[in-house]
């Protein structure tokens, strides 16, 4: 299993992360960045080539230091400046009201404590800051959901701690921070165990 997290995963990571099919939910997700960004769960930097032309500069996390084969020479061929770091969205080493964009595109499902790392997206994003979220999740149809809730436990350690079941939208609300244009859908062609979308803007 080391072998697997060290090697295989982050490659199969940094292939599916690339399909073409996410070129446009990611565009649309990151369309409103503005000011002061973060990133959390970096991952092989897939987001890079969607960033709105005028954003210059982002901070990014994520804790796993076997996705820096794929992500640092994204980061030094970037045109946008990219100051990374190694931590967990839980304990972010930030000031409160630090900024105005926090983004997470498919991470949320991997992050053990999720509660913990709203409520400190929530701390760190200014008054009237946006949270750029899109995840996929618990589908609302209840066939669906048992069937995820059935491979959730098969999944997860296979998937770098993903949970298939987990209800977005809800967890995001129950953060405090308020959705705003938030759709779901699923994505065409992807299995609908892992193809329930949901995407858009919360405030703080
Ligand atoms: C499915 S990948 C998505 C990567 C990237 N956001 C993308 O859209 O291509 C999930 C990412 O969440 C990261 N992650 C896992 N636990 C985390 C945590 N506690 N805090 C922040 N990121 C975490 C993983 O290392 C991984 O890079």
């Amino acid at each position: 299993m080391r072998l697997y997290h060290h090697f295989v995963f982050p490659y199969l990571l940094d292939a599916v992360m690339s399909n073409r099919r996410l070129h446009a939910p990611r565009q649309r997700t990151l369309a409103p960045a503005r000011g002061r960004i973060l990133e959390i769960g970096f991952g092989t930097g897939r987001n890079l080539p969607h960033y709105p032309p005028d954003v210059r500069r982002i901070e990014a996390i994520d804790p796993d230091l076997d996705l820096d084969r794929y992500s640092l020479p994204r980061i030094a061929r970037a045109p946008i400046e990219v100051d990374f770091h190694h931590l967990d969205a839980e304990h972010l080493p930030f000031e409160d009201r630090r900024y105005d964009t926090v983004v997470s595109t498919f991470t949320l499902c991997s992050i053990p404590d999720v509660e913990h790392a709203l409520a400190e997206i929530r701390r760190v994003l200014k008054p009237g800051g946006q949270f750029l979220f899109l995840e996929h999740g618990r589908s609302p149809d209840p066939a669906v959901a048992r069937l995820q809730d059935r491979l959730n436990s098969a999944w997860r350690p296979l998937a770098g701690g993903c949970h298939l079941n987990r209800p977005m939208r809800d967890l995001v609300a129950a953060s405090g921070l308020v959705p705003g244009s938030v759709r779901s859908y699923y994505l065409e062609r992807v299995p609908r165990f892992a193809g329930w979308f949901t995407e858009g803007v919360a405030q703080r």
